[in-house]
């Protein structure tokens, strides 16, 4: 009897579900806080949330994989103490600071993006609440980039990584079977519908996440900050090989090899773009074998298991494969003929049980819809 009660209860006065997506990168890494351009997609991989107001003034919040409960109010000293509930948290300040509202909120939200495997599970989470608050509580007035950048300054506000827009954008402006080239300075933005005919994306998730000390990643925007203001630009969008040779002498190695990758990773961008509108997959797959190297020699941000990935890639005849995402772990993205994929992945997964005793993951991308209201 009381069940049937709660469950009448709850089929009459549901809440309202909202989804936003996970991302995958075909190229152009470390460069949106650069300026540069970006070439995401949002994938089949999601965060979905019910949300319903509860008039109480606050959150309460229950996370199903994670199995934990937590509220919070929205006053800055209301921050929750866990992690995934910051980024929530975050995103409700960030609202109320641009003078939108939010009220009290019961939510209970799960995901399959998996996490720390770089296909972006928190701007997956940031993107979900961010667009329902933006639909319960404000009537939709936030612009869909308002709304990335409300996710990308929760990462800066309240989890302490001075990422740049690509993720939260991805996961907010996904669209089914397109990619979306940004350019990062202007935020001008172009849908390529991916034709990858005898292709397809496949992703090799390392499962390592190796433990960072330092935030190595605002240390990389820190290093190519420093190159771009010696240079006398805002950001390294300008910068060309031959401004960073001039300058050489009066910067660290460091810094100048992370600089001499950004460089090279906005051409490439633009490069993958023309190739992909003429359907020459060998240039793509040139281009992304040459990122990984940059990201693995000069920016310093790859490890050994994905080096390894890497490697059997090119062993098998793989057209593209790189590292993808912030780094540091995470997966490789690759380009593959159809009739090599299964090699490849049978291959790839023997080898690298072999070495590391575990296998990777593999997923085969399908591009999306981003955030948005289910029911
Ligand atoms: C992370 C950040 C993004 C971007 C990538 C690297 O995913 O959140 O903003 O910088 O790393 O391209």
């Amino acid at each position: 009897m009381i069940n049937k009660i709660k469950e009448e209860f709850n089929k009459h006065f549901p809440g309202t579900v909202y989804q936003s997506a996970g991302r995958i990168n075909l190229i152009g890494e470390h460069t949106d806080y650069n300026g540069g351009f970006v070439f995401p997609g949002a994938i089949d991989k999601c965060i979905t949330a019910e949300i319903k107001p509860n008039g109480l003034g606050k959150a309460r919040v229950y996370s199903i994989d994670i199995d934990e409960y937590t509220e919070f109010g929205f006053e800055e000293a209301d921050a929750p103490s866990q992690q995934w509930a910051k980024y929530i948290f975050g995103v409700c300040r960030e609202i109320i600071k641009r003078d939108g509202k939010v009220e009290g909120f019961d939510a209970v939200f799960s995901g399959n993006v998996p996490l720390g495997a770089g296909l972006s599970s928190s701007a997956a989470l940031e993107s979900c609440f961010a667009f329902a608050m933006n639909d319960l509580f404000n009537n939709n007035k936030f612009a869909k980039m308002e709304l990335a950048k409300i996710g990308q300054m929760t990462e800066h506000h309240y989890c302490g990584v001075n990422c740049g827009v690509m993720d939260q954008f991805a996961s907010i402006f996904g669209k089914k079977d397109q990619l979306i080239r940004l350019d990062c300075r202007s935020m001008d933005y172009e849908y390529f519908p991916m034709k990858l005919e005898g292709y397809s994306l496949v992703l090799l998730d390392s499962r390592v996440k190796h433990e960072l000390v330092d935030s190595p990643y605002n240390k990389r925007r820190e290093s190519c900050e420093r190159v771009a203001k010696k240079l006398g630009l805002e950001t390294l969008r300008d910068a060309t090989f031959e401004d960073l040779e001039k300058i050489k002498g009066e910067i660290s190695a460091e810094d100048y090899m992370r600089a001499h990758f950004v460089i090279g990773e906005k051409q490439r961008v633009l490069d993958v773009c023309d190739a992909l509108v003429k359907g020459d997959l060998a240039t793509v797959g040139e281009r992304m074998y040459q990122t990984h190297e940059g990201l693995s020699k000069e920016y310093e941000v790859s490890c050994e298991e994905l080096d390894y990935l890497n490697d059997i890639a090119k062993e098998c005849g793989v057209t593209g494969s790189r590292i993808m995402g912030g780094g540091f772990g995470g997966c490789t993205i690759n380009l593959v003929k159809d009739d090599v994929r299964d090699k490849f992945v049978e291959t790839a997964v023997g080898k690298f049980e072999e070495k590391y005793g575990h296998k990777p993951e593999v997923y085969d991308v399908i591009l999306s819809e981003g955030a948005h209201k289910v029911e």
